[in-house]
C-alpha cells in the first residue's frame, strides 16, 4: 500500500488509484493469461524494481506483441495490451460477427426485435456499437433497460471495463435510489422501472436517440408497460430507434406487436448439454443440490457448477452447508470455491462469481434466477436445476401479494440447461422426473403483469395522462380485477377521484419511487408533524429484511441486541429507534457490529433516506421531527396503511378486517406474543403460515379518523365494543 502511494506520486496525475490496481491486475494478465487476482500480489513492485523478472516471464511463451521496448515497461503499454486483449475478447462474441447486419437494420427500421443466446453479447455489445456508429453524437443517450438491478450494475461495470472508461462517466447506472451517471453518460443501464419513472420528467424521451429494451422475454410488470409506452412515443419520434432484445423464442410475439418489425436472430455458441433427470422425486431439494454438488464435484471432469436455488436464504444455507461438508473432507478433494449471487447481494460480492476460478479447483456458484438469463458466468460445465423459482402471486380479491415457491417452467428449465453449454458440452442435473417435466411445468411463464398489485403501476400511467387503462396497449392485459382494485385502492388513498382522475394528492406521490401507501405516509406526514420520522420508517423499510446479523453461533446473543431495540407499540417504532440510535452513533460501523446490525443496510437505508428527503423537497413537504412521539407517527403509518388492519381472535390469531383472512404476527417482530387487539401490519407474509410482517399496535379510532371513507365508525365502534381491549392494545386506545 505504501509503494502504490508512493508510485501515485512520481506518475503525475494521470494516476490515479483505480489506474494503478488496473495496472496490478494488468500484471498478473501478463504472467497468466486471465485477470486472477488471486496472483496479483506478486507483481505489486512491476515497474522499475521487477522489471527483467517481468521480461523473462513474457519470453517464456506468453507475450503480449505491444510491449515492445525492452528497456522499460511503461504504463501505457500495459494499457496497450489490454485494450487489445479486450478488443479480441468482445471480437470473439457471436455477436460480432452480426455487427454490420445489426447496424444496418437499425438504420433501416425504427424498431428491431433481437434475439440471441445468454451470452452472446446482446447487452454488453449491442449499446457499443451504436455509439461507434455515431448514435450518441451530440451527447445523446442509448439507454438499455434491465430487468434486475444486479444486471444493470454489473453489465453497466463490465462496459465501462471494455470501453477504459470510469463507470459513472460515459457509461454509467440507474437503479431506485441510486444514479451512477453524470452529464457526460451517453450509454445508459437502468432498472425498467427506472426508465418508466423517466418518462414522468421528460414525457418524449428526448435526451435517448435510442432505447434498448433488454431481457424483454422476462416480461416483468415495467417491462410490459414500457411495452406499450416506447411503442407510443416511436409513432411521434420517428428518429427515435427502439431495440427489443430477448433471450427466448419469444422473437415472433415481440415483432406482432410491434407491428411486425424485422427480427435479427442471432446464432449463439452452444454445446450439447446431457440433461439428466431423478428416477424418483426429490423430498429435500437443497440436501438433493447439495449432495450433487459435491457429487459432481468429486467424480466429473473440470469445470464450474452453477446452482439455482429460489432466494437468498436457500443459497445462503446451502453455502453453509457446504463449506462444512467440504472442510470434513480436508485435503482429501480439491478445493471447492464457493460464491453467491442474488439480487441484494452488495456488489462487491457479486464481483466473486465473476472472478475465475483458480488452477486446479472448482466452482460452485449458488444463484438465484438471476443467472437464469441476466448475467453470464463463464466457465460453467454442469447446472443442478431443483425446478423450482419464488414467484411473486397476487390475489386481487384479497389484495395480498406473496412470495411462493414455485415450479419453473419448461422455458425456464431450458435456459437453465442451456447455462452449461456456453463453453463446452455440459451437463445438467434436473432434481425432479422426466416425468414432472413433461407434465407437470407449463410451457412458458406467467407475465408479471398478471399476478403483481398494479397499485402503483396505475399511478404512474395516470400521472402520464393515460387516463383509460382498459384500452391501454398491453401485450397481455392484465387481470380486470387486479386493475379494479388498483383503481380502488389509489381511490382509497385519495390519489385518484371518483372519476379516476388524478388528484393533487396523487399527482405528489407519484413523485415517489415507492408503493402508493408508502407514498401517501410520506405525503401525510407533513399534517402529523412527523416527516422526519415517516421517511426514515419508509427508508428502513425499503432494508427490512436484512437489517440484523443472525450468526448461527452467536444466535442467543444477536437475538438479544434485536430485543434491546424493541418498542412497545411496535415494528415501526422499533425500526425508527434502530436508526436514530444509528444517526447518534454518527452512522458508526462498530455499533452497528456490537448490535449484531449489517452496516451495508444501514448505509442503503440512509442513502434511500437521503434521496427521499430530496423529494420531499420536490413536493414541498417540510422536514419536521416531532421527537418520534409514537402516536402522531402511528397514526400517519395508519393513514397509508389501513387496508392492513388485523384484529385479534383468540390466543394469538388475528383476521384481517377487509378478508377476514386468518394471519398472526411474524415471530421476529417486537410485538410477537404480545398480541394487541388491533394492529397493522406492512405486509403478509407467506411461509408454513400466513404472517404479518412488520406490525404495530394501533387504537381502531384512528382507522375511522385517517380513513372515514373506507371505515365506517358504527362498523369499527361495534368491533371496540365487543371485547375490551387488553395488553398493549388497552394502553392505546387509554391514550
Ligand atoms: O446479453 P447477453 O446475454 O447476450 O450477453 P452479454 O451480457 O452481453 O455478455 C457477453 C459476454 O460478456 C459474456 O459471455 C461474458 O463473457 C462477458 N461478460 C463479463 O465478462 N462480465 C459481465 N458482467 C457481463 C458479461
Ligand atoms: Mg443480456
Amino acid at each position: 500500500q505504501k509503494y502504490v502511494e508512493e508510485k501515485m506520486e512520481d506518475t503525475g496525475e494521470n494516476m490515479d488509484q483505480k489506474n494503478w490496481e488496473k495496472l496490478q491486475s494488468n500484471a498478473a494478465l501478463l504472467k497468466f493469461g486471465s485477470k486472477d487476482k488471486k496472483d496479483a500480489p506478486q507483481y505489486d513492485l512491476v515497474f522499475e524494481d521487477q522489471i527483467d523478472f517481468i521480461k523473462s516471464e513474457i519470453m517464456e511463451g506468453q507475450t503480449i506483441e505491444s510491449i515492445t521496448n525492452p528497456e522499460l515497461v511503461k504504463p501505457e503499454d500495459f494499457k496497450e495490451a489490454e485494450r487489445e486483449a479486450m478488443a479480441r475478447v468482445r471480437m470473439s462474441l457471436p455477436m460480432y460477427q452480426y455487427r454490420q447486419q445489426f447496424l444496418d437494420a437499425v438504420r433501416d427500421y425504427q424498431v428491431l426485435i433481437i434475439e440471441g443466446e445468454t451470452g452472446s453479447g446482446k447487452t454488453t455489445q449491442l449499446p457499443q456499437y451504436l455509439h461507434e456508429e455515431g448514435y450518441t453524437r451530440g451527447g445523446k443517450k442509448i439507454g438499455c433497460t434491465q430487468p434486475r438491478r444486479v444486471a444493470a450494475m454489473s453489465v453497466a461495470k463490465r462496459v465501462s471495463d471494455e470501453m477504459f472508461v470510469k463507470l459513472g462517466a460515459e457509461v454509467g447506472y440507474s437503479i431506485r435510489f441510486e444514479d451512477c451517471t453524470t452529464e457526460k453518460t451517453i450509454i445508459k443501464y437502468m432498472t425498467d422501472g427506472m426508465l418508466l419513472r423517466e418518462f414522468l420528467t421528460e414525457p418524449d424521451l428526448s435526451s435517448y436517440n435510442v432505447l434498448i429494451i433488454d431481457e424483454a422475454h422476462e416480461r416483468t410488470l415495467h417491462t410490459d408497460i414500457l411495452f406499450g409506452l416506447v411503442k407510443d412515443i416511436s409513432r411521434f419520434r420517428k428518429d427515435l430507434k427502439l431495440i427489443i432484445s430477448s433471450a427466448t423464442l419469444d422473437a415472433k410475439k415481440f415483432s406482432e406487436f410491434f407491428d411486425g418489425a424485422p427480427i435479427l436472430s442471432v446464432p449463439g455458441r452452444r454445446y450439447p448439454v446431457d440433461i439428466f433427470y431423478t428416477k424418483a422425486p426429490e423430498a429435500d431439494y437443497l440436501d438433493a443440490a447439495v449432495v450433487t454438488t459435491l457429487q459432481i464435484h468429486v467424480t466429473q471432469p473440470p469445470g464450474d457448477i452453477l446452482v439455482f436455488l429460489t432466494g437468498q436464504e436457500e443459497v445462503d444455507a446451502a453455502a453453509d452447508i457446504l463449506k462444512v461438508r467440504t472442510m470434513g473432507l480436508g485435503t482429501k478433494i480439491k478445493q471447492l470455491v464457493i460464491a453467491c449471487i442474488y439480487s441484494t447481494l452488495p456488489s462487491d460480492l457479486q464481483a466473486k462469481i465473476f472472478e475465475p476460478t483458480p488452477p486446479g479447483a472448482r466452482k460452485v456458484v449458488l444463484a438465484t434466477n438471476i443467472a437464469e438469463t441476466s448475467l453470464t458466468i463463464d466457465g460453467i460445465v454442469y447446472v443442478i436445476d431443483p425446478g423450482f423459482c419464488k414467484q411473486k402471486n397476487y390475489n386481487p380479491r384479497t389484495g395480498m401479494e406473496s412470495l411462493i415457491v414455485t415450479p419453473i417452467s419448461k422455458a425456464s428449465a431450458g435456459q437453465r440447461a442451456g447455462r452449461a453449454g456456453r463453453v463446452a458440452p455440459g451437463k445438467c442435473f434436473r432434481l425432479y422426473t422426466a416425468w414432472a417435466y413433461e407434465h407437470e411445468l407449463e410451457a412458458n411463464n406467467i407475465p408479471e403483469i398478471q399476478r403483481t398489485n398494479l397499485g402503483n403501476v396505475v399511478l404512474v400511467l395516470k400521472s402520464l395522462g393515460i387516463n383509460d387503462l382498459i384500452h391501454f396497449d398491453f401485450m397481455d392485459s392484465p387481470p380486470a380485477e387486479a386493475l379494479i382494485r388498483a383503481l380502488e385502492q389509489l381511490y382509497a388513498l385519495g390519489a385518484l377521484n371518483d372519476k379516476g382522475e388524478l388528484t393533487k394528492m396523487g399527482r405528489r406521490m407519484a413523485e415517489f419511487p415507492l408503493d402508493p401507501t408508502l407514498s401517501k405516509i410520506i405525503m401525510c406526514s407533513e399534517k402529523y408533524g412527523c416527516s422526519e420520522e415517516i421517511v426514515t420508517i419508509c427508508s428502513m423499510l425499503s432494508v427490512n429484511n436484512a437489517i440484523f446479523y443472525r450468526p448461527k453461533d452467536k444466535a442467543i446473543h444477536a437475538d438479544n441486541a434485536r430485543r434491546n431495540f424493541f418498542q412497545p407499540t411496535g415494528d415501526h417504532m422499533t425500526l425508527l429507534n434502530i436508526y436514530n440510535q444509528w444517526r447518534d452513533t454518527d452512522y458508526s460501523t462498530q455499533w452497528c457490529f456490537e448490535n449484531f446490525i449489517q452496516h451495508r443496510s444501514m448505509r442503503r437505508a440512509r442513502d434511500v433516506r437521503d434521496q427521499l428527503m430530496s423529494l420531499l423537497e420536490r413536493v414541498e413537504v417540510e422536514p419536521v421531527s416531532n421527537g418520534s412521539e409514537p402516536i402522531p407517527i402511528l397514526k400517519c403509518v395508519t393513514s397509508g396503511f389501513f387496508y392492513n388492519t388485523g384484529k385479534l381472535q383468540r390466543g394469538d390469531t388475528y383476521r384481517t378486517i377487509k378478508n377476514n383472512q386468518s394471519v398472526q404476527i411474524h415471530p421476529t417482530s417486537s410485538i410477537f406474543q404480545v398480541n394487541p387487539r388491533w394492529v397493522i401490519y406492512h405486509e403478509l407474509v407467506e411461509t408454513t403460515k400466513e404472517y404479518m410482517r412488520c406490525a404495530s399496535d394501533i387504537n381502531p379510532s384512528w382507522l375511522t379518523e385517517v380513513a372515514p371513507h373506507y371505515y365506517k365508525k358504527k362498523e369499527v365502534e361495534e368491533e371496540v365494543k365487543q371485547k375490551m381491549p387488553k395488553g398493549v392494545g388497552k394502553s392505546q386506545s387509554d391514550r
